[in-house]
This record gives structure tokens, C-alpha cells and sequence, in this order.
């Protein structure tokens, strides 16, 4: 409980600690000491008002206030003072409780201290009554100008086209540091100079710290392209501070000119590309420079395009689609031109807002003359089939085409493809006609008896244009080959197998060809030794059987060989028959022997060795010790009959 005397001597009566307080009564009396405070409480602390002014223009130490402590009667005491960033600012005089603050305090740095009294005995160092703490406000007073606290460029691109009341790009953001809520810290943002002075910028206020320039009319680039502007930041203390800070403005140039065609008068282009050329008075090479062209009317085939070329600024107009004009055509082309970026003019300061008011797009009309270009001669079919048959008479009329040309009616005709030579086109009419006998069976024939002509139609134009016309003949089929032996000669092992197949061939297609009806040509001779198995036939093969497998040699056998029309061929086969060893090959010598004869070589042979033996035997009988004189002797003693030497 404290209690504020008269001028604002506060007495400390009692705290909700204090247990004693319901003992605690006051009583005030006025003495020769202004007031005096009387109470029972164990407390009895005085002190007058604190009051702390930043800045002080005074004598330090200064006496700020005075401490009484009314237990004090009748011992040995010593005021103390403490608290956080108390030492070296405050103090307090031991005896006479007199404060002190001892330098220029800076609210701005330290906007209150926390003190804390103490009173204390001399002798035994203990407190008297307890400590008194509470905090004091340090008083602002108006030291502080408001500040510009953003990092200033040297200047600042603004577009012409900026529209009145959009900000500038040029934040300001201002600080005052004096105490908050008061007019010491409110700041107020004024321009305070600027060049030149139309348009006039002014500041808006977005905040508490955020300023923004804004203009009260437009930007005329080729008025003025540079802005000198000072502006000033004061608050509202008394005296005011205040800080200036300088800003410079570039004005950017943006669309104020409409494009304008250079030549006015009509156009006419033989070329396939044209340019057209404008004029635009804003920076070159800026949106408010660049053309942008379009058709106004001209091109609603979408035949044309026009481009902008961007070094030059000139449209190009070119043909992106293909018409044909079958004459020499005049095509008039409206074209318009405006600028990439919406033209913005600025007239008394002020933009024109009503788009009717502003200059109307410029246009040019252009005739093009489209040159017709010669057009092929047309065949009514592209390609065309002919049926023929092989072998005909040549003379004959294959094909007659059909050609139209808008542009010509002299057209010749050439023939591109003709593989064999066999026909010839008439020049004139493109009439195709044969000049051979076409020949089914020909190389030049593929494997569906097509045979392939390519004509060309050729006009008189420059340079002259062509057109072609595939003709395909169908060749049919006439019986103009016979059959062929695909083999001749033959070789049949007879101890391994009894017969040889035959095979035949006839190059014409059905019903020219196989099946084929074989027989011997000469019944006599091959009959004798060879067949023809009738269960072989299959109509383009046959089996010739050998009757009797130990006839070995050479036969020469002739067969004859019939097409289904009859249509027939003769032929001699050469065949071999012989004994063939394991691998199945012919021995070299033709062994021409039957079985009889080897049987009486055999029968020879044997009676020779019975022979032989006999005389041996009869040898061995009369064997002698062989001397010549005995030899005599033995001969005539003996007189036996016998063999004989
Ligand atoms: C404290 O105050 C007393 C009485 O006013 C005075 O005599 C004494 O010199 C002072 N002490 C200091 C340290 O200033
Ligand atoms: C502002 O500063 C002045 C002195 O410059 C001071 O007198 C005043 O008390 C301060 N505070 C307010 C809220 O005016
Ligand atoms: C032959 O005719 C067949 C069937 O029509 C076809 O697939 C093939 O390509 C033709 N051959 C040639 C060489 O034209
Ligand atoms: C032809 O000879 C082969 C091989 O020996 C045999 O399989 C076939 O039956 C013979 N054909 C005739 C018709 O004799
Ligand atoms: C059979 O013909 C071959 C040649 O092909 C020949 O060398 C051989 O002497 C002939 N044989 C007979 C018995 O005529």
C-alpha cells in the first residue's frame, strides 16, 4: 500500500506480505518538515516522486530524490541502493538516503531501471527493514528524427504508361525511434522539391513504416525523361526533426506513337516475298516500338502470313498455303499495324482513358499478283489394266488414255517404261499399240503374267509439266511350249533300288501344262528291259522300273511325253545301271559278266585244281634220290606201268 501525499510524496504504508497490517493505521500531522509519516508497521519507508527526463540538461551527479527510513531512530545505519544497470548511473548517500544520477540517461537505449533500496545496520550488517524495489520510467523527450531505413538506389525506372495513383517503384520506409504513439515518433512524408513539376508525385502512406510515391497525372516521355525529387520525413514534436533523402526518376519510354505505314499508296509485288515498312516515333526496339501487323481483310483463305521482322521492324508477308490460280490473279490485301504494348497517350497531363479518343490503327492495302504457274496435263485413270493374249499378232491396239490440261491443249505422249520393246505410243494420241508378239513366258513377265508400261503426258507450258499413266497387260496364257525333262541322264544302282524317277516341266500355265501322260517312244527295245509303273504317275513324274536287276550296262531308253493338250515331245534317257558299293557310287569298269559266266570261270577253275592234284599224287609215289646214272636204272628194273614223266 502506498500512499501519494500531497506533490506526489509516495509513502509505502504496508505490503500484502506484511502480516501486521491489520495493526497498521496512519496518521499524518504537519510539522516544520512539510509531512511526516507515522505507523505502527514495521515498515517506514519515505521517499519522494522519481521522476527521470532522458537527456537532462544539468550538473551531474544530479539529486533526483530523497530516502527516509523511520526505523532509523536510535541506530547506526546505511542506505544502499542495487538493481540491474543501477551502478555507475545511480547512487545513493549513505547517511542522508540523498539520491544521485550521475550521467545523461538515453531512453532510447534504456527505457526504465528496476531499483532496489536497502537499509542496513552499521555494526552488524543486517537489514533494518526490508528492501524497497520498483521500477522508473525514463521520460522521452523528442531527440530522435525520423530515419530512411531502406537502402536508397541512385534512381529508379518508371514506365511513361504509369497509371495516376499506382505506385512508383520507390518504397520508402521511415523510422522514428522516439517513443511509440507519440507525436515525437509520428512521421509525416512530404515531397519537399521536385523537377520538373508537372507531373506532380506525391507520397502515400501504407503503413506506419512504408511510404509509396504515386503521380497525380501521367508521364509525357517526350516531355520530360528524367525526375529530381527531395523528400522530406518530420515528425510531429516540438520542435519537429525532420531527414530529407533525394530520389531520382528515369522515365521508361512505353507505347505513346501508333505505328505508321511508310508509303501510302498502293503496292505490287511480282516477288513471292514483300515487306512493308512503318514508322513509330517511341524508342526503337522497346514494346512500344515493335509492330505487331494483321490482315484487316484479304486473306480469309489463310494463303498469306505476316510476320514482323524484328531487326527492321517491317512486316513480311509471305504465302504459307498453296491455291492455284488457274490464271494470273490480282488478290488485294488490307493489312493494320499497331504496336506489341496497348498504346497509352498522355494529353494535359492526364493519360486518355476513353479508347474511341485515341489515334485509330494504321492500315495499307496491298495488291499481290499472283502469277499462275503450268499445271501438269491430267490422266482420267492414273493407272489402267489391259487384258492380252501372248502370242497374238502384233499391231494390236493395248490401250487409248484420256488426258485433260485446263492451260494446254498441245500435249505429247512418251513412253517411260517398256521393258521388252513390244509396244510403241503414238505421240499424238497416246495410243499404245503392239509392235512384237508379247510373250507370257518373257522375264520381263512377273509371276501373275503382268507385264508393266509407264506412259508420260507432256504439256507445252514453261517449263513444260508431266504426268505418267501406269499401264499393267494381263498376258494370257496360249499352249506355245512343250514339256521338258528336268533330267536326262541317270544312274541305278541296282542292288539298291529297281527304278528311276522322271520329271517333266512346261513353262506355260494351265490349261497348258501337266499333267503330262509318259510312254516309251520306242515299244521294242525298252520294253525288253524296262517299265513304266503306272501307280507312279502324278502327273508331272514317273517311275521307269528296270525288270530284271542283274542287267547291268548302259541303255539309251526313249520316252515320250504328252501336255494336257496334247501336245507332245520325245526324249532319250540315258541310264546306267550297275553295282554300287556301300556309299552308293558306280564302280569305274562296267562289269558287263552274268552269273553263268562266272559260274563256268568258277567250274574251270576247279576242274584245273582237281587236275593238279591228281598229278601230284601220282608224283609223290615214286620219289627217288634224283642221280643221273640211277635214273636209267631205276627206270628200266622196275618196268611197272605207270604215268609216266
Ligand atoms: C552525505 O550527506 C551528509 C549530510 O548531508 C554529508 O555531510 C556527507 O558529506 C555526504 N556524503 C557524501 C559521500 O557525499
Ligand atoms: C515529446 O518530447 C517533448 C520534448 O521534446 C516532451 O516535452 C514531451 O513530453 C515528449 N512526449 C510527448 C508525449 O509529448
Ligand atoms: C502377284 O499377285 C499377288 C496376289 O494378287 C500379289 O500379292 C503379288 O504381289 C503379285 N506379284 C507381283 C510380282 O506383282
Ligand atoms: C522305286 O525304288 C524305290 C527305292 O528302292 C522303292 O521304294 C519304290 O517302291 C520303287 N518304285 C517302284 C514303282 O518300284
Ligand atoms: C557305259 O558308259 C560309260 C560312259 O558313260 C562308258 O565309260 C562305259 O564304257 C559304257 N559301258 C558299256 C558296257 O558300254
Amino acid at each position: 500500500i502506498l500512499w501519494v501525499g500531497p506533490q506526489s510524496t509516495i509513502y509505502q504504508v504496508a505490503s500484502a506480505t506484511d502480516t501486521l497490517i491489520s495493526e497498521t493505521y496512519c496518521e499524518f500531522y504537519e510539522t516544520k518538515k512539510r509531512y511526516e509519516f507515522l505507523s505502527r508497521s514495521k515498515r517506514r519507508w519515505v521517499l519522494n516522486t522519481i521522476e527521470l527526463e532522458e537527456e537532462m540538461d544539468v550538473k551531474y551527479p544530479y539529486k533526483i530524490t530523497k530516502m527516509h527510513n523511520l526505523r532509523t531512530v536510535g541506530t547506526e545505519y546505511e542506505f544502499e541502493i542495487k538493481g540491474a544497470g543501477v551502478k555507475g548511473v545511480f547512487s545513493i548517500n549513505e547517511t542522508s538516503g540523498e539520491v544521485y544520477v550521475h550521467r545523461r540517461l538515453d531512453r532510447e537505449k534504456t527505457p526504465s531501471y528496476e531499483l532496489t533500496f536497502d537499509i542496513l545496520d552499521k555494526k552488524t550488517r543486517k537489514t533494518i527493514d526490508r528492501d524497497l524495489s520498483f521500477d522508473v520510467n525514463v521520460k522521452d523527450i523528442n531527440d530522435n528524427p525520423p530515419m530512411f531505413t531502406n537502402q536508397f538506389q541512385k534512381s529508379y525506372d518508371v514506365k511513361e504508361n504509369t497509371k495516376e495513383g499506382d505506385y512508383l517503384p520507390v518504397p520508402l520506409t521511415v523510422e522514428d525511434i522516439d517513443q511509440e504513439g507519440t507525436i515525437n515518433s509520428t512521421v509525416v512524408v512530404t515531397v519537399a522539391k521536385q523537377s520538373p513539376a508537372v507531373p506532380k508525385i506525391g507520397v502515400k502512406k501504407v503503413n506506419d513504416k512504408l511510404h509509396q510515391l504515386v503521380t497525380e497525372g501521367c508521364f509525357d516521355y517526350d516531355k520530360a525523361k528524367h525526375y529530381s525529387l527531395v523528400i522530406i520525413a518530420s515528425d510531429l514534436g516540438k520542435p519537429p526533426l525532420s531527414s530529407t533523402v533525394t530520389v531520382e526518376l528515369n522515365v521508361i519510354d512505353t507505347n505513346s506513337h501508333p505505328p505508321q505505314f511508310k508509303k501510302r499508296q498502293e503496292m505490287q509485288t511480282p516477288d513471292d516475298i514483300l515487306r512493308v515498312a512503318v514508322e513509330d516515333k517511341d524508342t526503337p526496339n522497346t514494346d512500344g516500338w515493335r509492330a505487331k501487323y494483321s490482315f484487316i481483310s484479304g486473306n480469309e483463305d489463310g494463303v498469306y502470313k505476316i510476320t514482323t521482322d524484328p531487326v527492321t521492324n517491317e512486316g513480311i508477308i509471305g504465302v504459307v498455303k498453296a491455291k492455284n490460280f488457274d490464271i494470273t490473279t490480282l488478290v488485294k490485301l488490307h493489312i493494320g499495324v499497331e504496336n506489341v504494348e496497348p498504346l497509352t497517350v498522355c494529353k494535359n497531363g492526364k493519360l486518355i482513358k476513353d479508347l474511341s479518343s485515341l489515334p485509330p490503327k494504321d492500315s495499307v492495302s496491298i495488291t499481290v499478283k499472283m502469277v499462275d504457274t503450268n499445271d501438269p496435263p491430267v490422266f482420267e485413270k492414273l493407272t489402267a489394266e489391259v487384258f492380252h493374249t501372248e502370242e497374238s499378232e502384233k499391231g494390236q491396239v493395248l490401250y487409248t488414255p484420256k488426258v485433260k490440261d485446263v492451260e494446254s491443249d498441245n500435249i505429247r505422249f512418251e513412253k517411260l517404261e517398256d521393258p521388252a520393246n513390244w509396244v510403241t505410243v503414238d505421240e499424238k494420241t497416246g495410243v499404245i499399240t503392239t509392235i512384237e508378239k508379247m510373250d507370257r513366258e518373257s522375264p520381263h513377265v512377273d509371276v501373275n503374267s503382268t507385264y508393266r508400261i509407264v506412259i508420260a503426258a507432256i504439256d507445252d507450258g514453261s517449263p513444260p509439266a508431266t504426268s505418267t499413266c501406269t499401264l499393267t497387260v494381263h498376258l494370257r496364257d496360249v499352249n506355245d511350249n512343250t514339256p521338258m525333262l528336268l533330267s536326262k541322264t541317270f544312274v541305278l544302282c541296282s542292288n539298291h533300288a529297281d527304278n528311276v524317277t522322271v520329271r517333266a516341266k512346261d513353262a506355260d500355265a494351265e490349261p497348258y501344262s501337266g499333267p503330262f501322260s509318259f510312254s516309251f517312244a520306242d515299244g521294242k527295245t525298252a520294253n525288253k528291259h524296262w517299265k513304266i509303273d503306272p501307280t507312279y504317275e502324278t502327273g508331272e513324274e514317273v517311275g521307269i522300273v528296270l525288270l530284271k536287276k542283274s542287267d547291268y550296262g548302259n541303255y539309251s531308253v526313249p520316252i515320250r511325253i504328252q501336255d494336257k493338250q496334247g501336245q507332245a515331245m520325245e526324249e532319250k534317257l540315258d541310264i546306267k545301271v550297275c553295282k554300287c558299293d556301300e556309299t552308293g557310287v558306280c564302280p569305274k569298269r562296267t562289269v558287263g559278266l552274268g552269273v553263268t559266266a562266272i559260274g563256268i570261270i568258277c567250274a574251270g577253275l576247279l576242274a584245273f585244281l582237281v587236275l593238279l592234284f591228281l598229278l601230284k599224287c601220282s608224283l609223290s609215289r615214286y620219289t627217288y634220290p634224283i642221280k643221273d646214272e640211277q635214273y636209267i636204272q631205276t627206270l628200266t628194273k622196275y618196268n611197272e606201268e605207270g604215268p609216266g614223266t
